[in-house]
């Protein structure tokens, strides 16, 4: 209901509260898809991918990634109302309506990098030419994780009860944006960026618009992913949901993070190998389970989880 009059409360927002802080940042470090990612960066990126230095198994394998990242965040678009229609507090309110956007803005990203490099580097080289909505892109366990977090997300509009508002949590803000979104940037960062965490010898190329893009959209996330943290540390916390729970859910998770991860098929010298992406994505979840089950633990403030540098491992809890 609309609270056009509340006797509640004085102003309407309270721009001191955590999910108030979260807002203005959204608002202060809002970019455009197209505006701030130059034309000239992408055709940079066309250029250094019409070159010999990436092999036709080398831009399957990107063209594999983007496609997951653009339908993962088309997906996120999608499944987010349910918590914004039953989040009766304002301010939070609010920062949903900025991560619905934020979302949104990621999906426009990864289909115009499709539209201006992928398809045109494809076309010029002799390649077939692909869609990003093709079915040979996206693995069992892919599907069953975008399924079972929508099904989490919608649940709120029959149960919502605090261990289910901990459930849809779970599934959106650590399991997809957090595990598996930040083990796919790092694996495209370590490829691709100069800064790349495990930048090694010569398996690399520098793709400079993918990374601009890529960049911000990291941003963006450190802030979701803080609030999902911060929201189900305060669900243990505060509303007596089981940690138990909370464990069980990631856990079952991380199986079809792991299966998605391991379906992609092995370049003869990854720049990261999916072992080590399965590593890293095991240690992130256990990472996270520990923070957000103990109501002592601190997150960083906001400001420290949307700087990203250069592509180097987020500095996110
Ligand atoms: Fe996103
Ligand atoms: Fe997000």
């Amino acid at each position: 209901m609309p609270q056009i009059e509340d006797t509640t409360r004085n102003y309407r927002l309270d721009p001191d509260s955590f999910a108030g802080g979260y807002f203005r940042n959204a608002v202060y470090r809002h970019w455009d898809p197209y505006e701030d990612i130059p034309q000239s960066m992408l055709e940079a990126d066309r250029s250094r991918l019409r070159g010999d230095d990436i092999d036709q198994a080398e831009f399957e394998s990107l063209r594999r990634t983007l496609a997951l990242f653009g339908a993962g965040e088309e997906a996120v678009t999608e499944d987010l109302t349910p918590l914004l229609q039953v989040t009766s507090d304002v301010d939070r309110e609010l920062f949903l309506t900025s991560q619905l956007y934020e979302e949104a803005k990621h999906t426009q990203f990864f289909d115009r990098y499709w539209r201006e490099v992928i398809d045109p580097v494809a076309r010029d080289r002799g390649f077939e030419v692909t869609n990003p909505t093709d079915q040979r892109y996206f693995s069992e366990d892919y599907v069953a994780l975008f399924e079972k977090t929508a099904t989490a997300m919608e649940r709120l509009l029959s149960e919502d009860s605090p261990t289910n508002r901990a459930r849809a949590y779970c599934h959106y803000h650590l399991i997809v944006e957090s595990v598996l979104a930040q083990t796919g940037y790092y694996g495209l960062q370590s490829t691709f960026s100069p800064t790349g965490a495990d930048r090694t010898g010569e398996n690399h190329i520098d793709l400079d618009g993918l990374i601009e893009g890529i960049t911000r959209v990291r941003s963006d996330e450190g802030r979701h992913v803080g609030f999902g943290m911060h929201e189900v540390q305060r669900l243990i916390g505060e509303e007596e949901v089981d940690p138990g729970v909370v464990q069980s859910t990631l856990t079952e998770l991380l199986g079809h993070v792991v299966g998605i991860l391991q379906a992609g098929e092995e370049l003869e010298e990854p720049a990261v190998s999916n072992e080590a992406l399965t590593k890293y994505a095991t240690e992130k979840t256990s990472r996270r389970i520990e923070i957000i089950t103990d109501a002592a633990a601190e997150l960083p403030p906001v400001d420290e989880l949307v700087r990203i540098e250069g592509g180097r491992e987020d500095t996110s809890a």
